[in-house]
C-alpha cells in the first residue's frame, strides 16, 4: 500500500484550550476545524501548521479511549494518520500485508473524514490512522 503523506498527528491532550493556545504561540498554528463527538468521546481541534496538521484530543471522560490513554500514558504523542487514495483498497491491502486493523471498514472519524484505525503492535507501537481526504 502506498500512503500519500501523512495526512495529520493525533495529539491526546488533558486541557484543550490550553494545547490550542500553546500550539498557536509555538508554532503559528491556525485552527482549521473544532468538534466535540459524543460518540468519540473527544473534543477536538485540526490545526494546520503550514502543509501539515495536528489534531488535538481532549477526552471527555475517563472512560473513553482518549481518556484511557491519558491515564496510561499520559498525555502525548496518540497516533499518526496516513493519507490514501482509496480507503477499502487500503485496508485490503494492509490486511493482506498482515496488518491487524482496529476497523475493518472505513468509518466516520473526526470533521467528516472516512478513516480507520491500525493496531499499534502491527506499527511498533504506534497507533496508525488512514483517511482518505478526498
Ligand atoms: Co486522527
Amino acid at each position: 500500500m502506498q500512503a500519500r503523506g501523512i495526512h495529520h498527528l493525533g495529539v491526546a491532550v488533558d486541557d484543550l484550550d490550553a494545547a490550542l493556545s500553546t500550539y498557536e504561540r509555538l508554532f503559528g498554528a491556525q485552527v482549521e476545524h473544532r468538534a466535540t463527538v459524543e460518540g468519540q468521546g473527544v473534543r477536538a481541534v485540526s490545526l494546520r501548521i503550514g502543509d501539515g496538521r495536528v489534531e488535538l484530543l481532549e477526552p471527555l471522560g475517563a472512560d473513553t479511549p482518549v481518556g484511557r490513554f491519558l491515564a496510561k500514558r499520559g498525555p502525548g504523542m496518540h497516533h499518526v494518520a496516513f493519507d490514501v487514495s482509496d480507503l477499502p483498497a487500503a485496508l485490503a491491502e494492509l490486511s493482506g500485508a498482515g496488518a491487524d486493523l482496529i476497523d475493518e471498514a472505513p468509518r466516520e472519524g473526526l470533521f467528516g473524514l472516512e478513516v480507520a484505525f491500525i493496531h499499534p503492535d502491527s506499527v511498533h507501537g504506534v497507533l496508525a490512522e488512514v483517511v482518505s481526504s478526498e
